[in-house]
């Protein structure tokens, strides 16, 4: 189950990638928002980092107009590794090196084209599962 999680900005593009998760039988549960009213981005930030460690969803794709400031409260969750992506490479990496579990993305940033193939990349590539990258992840949690 992937948790999607928005503000205002980042209405419209969610919309976009809620046609690619249904298109492709992907199951995913909205935390909001539900329109383009001004609204703010921690709420759902913090929506989706619960469902994430709560174990209720896998993974999560979070948005906002820049993506930076609902990546930034996701990040404040000891577990949350999420991952500003605006490219296809950045996504994949993340992926691979840092096991990412949320994707954030900017609606006012990258157009829906790019962003579902964001999305794609995002969510069919695997944590290499190398030791390097488990110390260094491991590292993040400690002070
Ligand atoms: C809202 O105008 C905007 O500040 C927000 O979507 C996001 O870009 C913050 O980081």
């Amino acid at each position: 189950m992937i948790a999607l999680g928005c503000d205002h900005g980042g209405y419209e593009l969610k919309q976009e990638i809620k046609k690619y998760l249904d298109d492709s039988h992907i199951a995913y549960k909205d935390f909001g928002c539900d329109s383009m009213e001004a609204t703010d981005y921690p709420i759902y930030a913090k929506r989706v980092a619960h469902a994430i460690l709560d174990g209720e969803c896998e993974k999560g794709i979070l948005i906002c107009g820049t993506g930076i400031g609902i990546s930034i409260t996701a990040n404040k969750f000891p577990g949350i590794r999420a991952a500003l992506c605006s490219d296809c490479f950045s996504a994949e990496a993340t992926r691979l090196h840092n096991d990412a579990n949320v994707l954030a993305m900017g609606g006012r940033v990258v157009g829906a084209g790019l962003a579902v193939k964001i999305v794609d990349t995002f969510l069919n590539t695997e944590f290499s599962g190398e030791e390097r990258h488990k110390n260094r992840i491991a590292q993040i949690e400690t002070e």
